[in-house]
């Protein structure tokens, strides 16, 4: 299973990496510039850190890539994405990771964002993803949907509320001191979270 995991997080870095100029692109509409290359020099270290290292388990790497974005990424962004992985690495099981585990993982990632960042659902930030995301897997999973059908939908929410962002006025972050302007281009964030989701899935399914 960590091979596994080795795998799709290679892959995800280096879709991040790809991504690093319309990731910039998209922050210097409403940033300053730099969520590309701050997400690039992370994620170019977490392909290092996957080359070089050992992983007795999941927990284990998903706490390394934790340590390793909150040390490389920086901004705003840098330490949210560390939470994140830093909490998805508390709850995630070691063997296989199940439909429950992976809803699991998804919840405790928004507690650590929403905690760390102090934004909710709608306020132009990676919540605004991350968040349908997570809704959509824990309606699947209620209403009987199998995995691979759970995930396709999970993917589709993310990209809606990633575009959903377009039209909101920023209230956290950077992008808040531009007020009404930020009104009209999607949120950096929002996209980063959304090519990590969607790389993931595209491994898995
Ligand atoms: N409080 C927050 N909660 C959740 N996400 C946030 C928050 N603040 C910013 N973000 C996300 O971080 C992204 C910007 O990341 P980036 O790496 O460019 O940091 P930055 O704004 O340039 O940071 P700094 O101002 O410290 O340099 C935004 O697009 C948004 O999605
Ligand atoms: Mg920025």
């Amino acid at each position: 299973m960590t091979t596994e995991i080795m795998t799709i997080f290679d892959k995800v870095s280096d879709e991040v990496i790809t991504n690093k100029e319309y990731l910039t692109d998209l922050d210097s509409s409403i940033g300053d510039g730099d969520h590309g290359i701050n997400m690039a020099r992370g994620f170019s270290k977490v392909k290092e850190k996957i080359a070089e290292t050992t992983f007795e388990g999941n927990s284990q790497f998903l706490k390394t890539i934790a340590m390793t974005l909150i040390s490389t990424v920086g901004g705003a962004s840098g330490p949210l994405y560390g939470t994140a992985f830093l909490n998805a690495s508390k709850v995630v099981s070691d063997d296989n990771i199940s439909y429950d585990n992976l809803i699991q993982v998804g919840e405790s990632i928004i507690e650590g964002i929403k905690k760390r960042g102090k934004a909710e659902l709608g306020e132009k930030t990676m919540l605004d993803t991350i968040i349908p995301a997570v809704n959509s897997l824990k309606e699947s999973k209620s209403k009987g949907i199998n995995l691979k059908p759970a995930l396709k939908n999970c993917l589709k929410a993310a990209e809606e509320g990633m575009k959903a962002t377009i039209p909101i006025i920023a209230t956290k972050g950077r992008a808040s001191y531009l007020g009404e302007r930020s009104k009209g281009h999607q949120d950096p964030g929002a996209t980063s979270s959304y090519i990590v989701i969607k790389t993931i899935i595209d491994e898995i399914l």
